[in-house]
């Protein structure tokens, strides 16, 4: 096991162990990609989710909200392209019996060349030290200049085949690449097939009058067909936003990585329509603002990267990730996409209702064109922990797992401990929880030696302990302990209040 895949695995046991994250029905031995969020996991989830909202909705004066429902009219995603384009190739392996993405396999395969560069550009940075030029050497390197051209050649025609569904293609790419199957080893490989990944459900309680609708497999759908309705109703003129938090369901054929990838998931879309031909301006105005937003929230920036995408989905013309860097490599957390007219015009067409917007300065009617950014919430949360989860050795040789959470997004930010249970120190500590809980989420530890009770909080990220002591009874101050560089300084409790509020806030 690599050490990054041993990481990730602690830190999977981690997020059951503290009620971040259990696997669904877990007395039931759990459902497959589906996952519940314990007491310490639906703060982070929520806290994120509200970053987000503020920062998109309540900073954005052309960004308004919705909240459509999940189950939509079914004509919606034949409109959308999701009945007859939303499908993943699939390819099982005969003797392991295992299924696999086909996209997948082959992106594995690149990811795996990808390594072997790191390998080759970390063996020379040990190599030559202080001296390294990591951009010289991996333009001249010859082992690295051969991999990056297999890496190119792969990814091309791979694009081609995607692009032009060849199925065929693909099963015969995966045999020329020699590619074989994790599980069995070997390269007995079905034909490739396309899966439809939307779940269909039945609505109405009679069989005659039933008829199928799906679980919605992205939220944006919700946004289009509501698009004139928002417009409308909060006159906003092009260009403008629409932003909406929802559930997403996909019937993944492959259900791996906790919960990076999940058959039920919380999306956080905003769909920018603009005028036609200003929508790569806008396009590229996004990308750059997101960037910004996953720095905001203090991230270690290296870990983040933009990949454009060569395959595109049915609907763009143009999209990029936001990639990071978890445990198991650089993966997509939020997709911009450049959408055009593609959604509103078919839903025109597929209604029979006008979906044009009257622009008041040319007197002209047009459908608007959308650029869109999409996040997955759960794998945001994903992001945060891999990047807060640390195991460090102490100055006395002691371990701790600290879970350095940005202060703006960590659960709990403030817990109380009275340094031990008698001489009314409790009662102290009672009084300061019962103010700070209006404020910020608190919690109350006075269970175990005072250095126990630190290690859970770091353990959980909570950013600030304040201990109240025998001192305290004396001159009303109180010792904060700040989570990463666990420094404790006296402050009165008055202050509390201001100091913990200027933290959460200048630390994100
Ligand atoms: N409306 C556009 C759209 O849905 P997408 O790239 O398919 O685009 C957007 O999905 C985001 O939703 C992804 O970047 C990812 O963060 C999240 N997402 C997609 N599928 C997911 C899954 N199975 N589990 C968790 N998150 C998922």
């Amino acid at each position: 096991m690599t050490n990054q895949e041993d990481v990730f695995k602690k830190l999977i046991s981690h997020c059951k162990e503290y009620g971040f994250v259990y696997p669904s029905s877990d007395i039931y031995d759990g459902l497959s990609a589906v996952y519940d969020y314990g007491p310490n996991g639906v703060e982070l989830k929520k806290n994120i989710r509200e970053h987000w909202w503020k920062t998109m909705v309540q900073n954005h004066e052309n960004i308004v909200g919705l909240d459509a429902a999940i189950f939509m009219h079914p004509k919606v995603w034949k409109a959308s392209g999701h009945v007859d384009a939303f499908k993943d190739p699939l390819i099982d392996n005969k003797d392991s019996k295992k299924r696999y993405r086909a996209d997948v396999l082959i992106e594995d395969h690149i990811a795996k060349i990808e390594n072997k560069i790191e390998k080759e550009v970390q063996k020379a940075k040990k190599r030559f030290g202080d001296d390294f030029d990591e951009k010289m050497f991996r333009k001249t390197n010859q082992r690295v200049l051969n991999n990056q051209n297999k890496i190119d050649d792969i990814t091309k025609k791979f694009a081609d085949l995607i692009n032009n569904n060849d199925l065929k293609g693909l099963h015969n790419f995966i045999n020329e690449l020699e590619i074989v199957c994790p599980v069995s080893g070997s390269r007995n490989w079905t034909e490739v097939r396309q899966f439809n990944l939307m779940f269909e459900t039945q609505m109405g309680s009679l069989s005659v009058d039933a008829s199928k609708v799906y679980l919605r497999p992205e939220t944006a759908q919700g946004i289009f067909v509501n698009y004139l309705n928002v417009q409308k109703t909060s006159r906003k003129k092009l260009p403008f936003g629409i932003a909406q938090i929802g559930k997403a369901f996909r019937n993944e054929i492959v259900a791996r990585q906790f919960i990076f990838r999940m058959r039920e998931f919380e999306q956080m879309e905003m769909q920018f329509f603009v005028k036609p031909g200003e929508e790569s301006e806008w396009y590229e105005y996004w990308k750059k603002e997101r960037i910004k937003w996953h720095e905001s929230l203090g991230i270690t920036k290296e870990k983040f990267r933009l990949h454009d995408h060569d395959k595109l989905a049915h609907y763009a013309n143009a999209a990029a990730d936001i990639e990071y860097e978890f445990p198991f490599g650089f993966k997509e957390v939020e997709g911009i996409h450049s959408r055009t007219d593609f959604d509103l015009s078919a839903h025109q067409e597929f209604s029979g209702k006008k979906l044009q917007y009257y622009d008041p300065e040319t007197k002209e009617s047009y459908v608007p064109y959308v650029v869109e950014t999409s996040i997955g919430l759960d794998r945001m949360f994903l992001a945060v922990l891999s990047n807060s989860y640390q195991e460090e050795t102490l100055e006395d040789g002691s371990q701790r797992t600290v879970l350095k959470i940005p202060p703006l997004v960590a659960p709990v930010k403030v817990t109380v401990l009275p340094l031990v249970k008698k001489d009314g120190l409790p009662e102290k500590a009672r009084e300061i929880m019962d103010k700070a809980k209006y404020e910020f989420m608190c919690q109350y530890d006075d269970k175990d030696a005072i250095g126990r009770r630190y290690r859970r909080q770091d353990a959980v990220g909570t950013p600030y302990c304040i201990t109240v002591d025998h001192q305290t009874l004396e001159d009303n101050t109180v010792t904060i302990r700040e989570r990463d560089s666990m420094e404790q300084e006296r402050i009165l409790i008055d202050e509390i209040s201001d100091i913990v509020r200027k933290r959460i806030h200048n630390n994100i």
